[in-house]
């Protein structure tokens, strides 16, 4: 499977990026063929609703940005893996500006069938505090036509040690090694 795996924290060495390598090193020992985006350190702008890319063939206002390589892999794509730490109860600014950008491209990416796979991870320890962004991830699978493949919802990961002294490494892994079976 080609998987397009998309962080979203601008942390480097953090906790979201623990078990995003985690869940790639999973991945990669199934042979998968994988393509990761650190959103955060590309260069994206954000979709400011101009409407340029539905009178221009798809073409965005922003031609020359990071997006199109992005956009070039998600429709080759089997799987898309969303990484993020909980912002305010959902995906950061960062991952978010990258989902907007699928409008330019949405009915391609639509008509475009693949598996979802969400990995979040909070402070918090509440169940609660991952609703918002649970809701938001099946929303957009039903919304996109892709199907839910999973999530991994970690709680309680303040740090990045807090996540190295978690059961959530191994969870990562495991997703990333049994994503075709899911
Ligand atoms: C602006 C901001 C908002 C946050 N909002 C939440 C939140 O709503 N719920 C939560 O559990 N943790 C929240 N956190 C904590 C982070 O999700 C947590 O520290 C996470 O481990 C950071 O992951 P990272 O190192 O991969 O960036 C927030 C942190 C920041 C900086």
């Amino acid at each position: 499977m080609k998987v397009v795996v998309l962080t979203g924290s601008p942390h480097t060495n953090g906790t979201t990026s623990l078990l995003a390598d985690e869940f790639c090193s999973g991945a990669m020992e199934s042979s998968h063929e994988l393509i990761r985006f650190d959103t955060a350190k590309l260069k994206l702008n954000p979709c400011i609703g101009c409407d340029h890319c539905r009178k221009n063939e798809g073409k965005c206002v922003y031609e020359y940005d990071d997006m199109i390589e992005i956009i070039l892999h998600l429709l080759t794509a089997d799987a898309v893996v969303l990484v993020t730490p909980l912002y305010y109860f959902g995906m950061t600014s960062q991952l978010k500006r990258v989902i907007d950008r699928f409008y330019s491209v949405n009915d391609l990416l639509r008509e475009n069938s693949k598996k979802l796979f969400l990995i979040a991870a909070g402070a918090d320890k509440d169940e609660w505090a991952m609703d918002g962004i649970k809701a938001h991830y099946k929303s957009l699978c039903k919304y996109m036509n892709w199907q839910e493949g999973g999530m991994l919802l970690a709680y309680g990961l303040g740090t990045r040690q807090d996540a190295e002294n978690s059961e959530y490494k191994l969870m990562a892994r495991k997703l990333g090694k049994e994503m075709c079976h899911s």
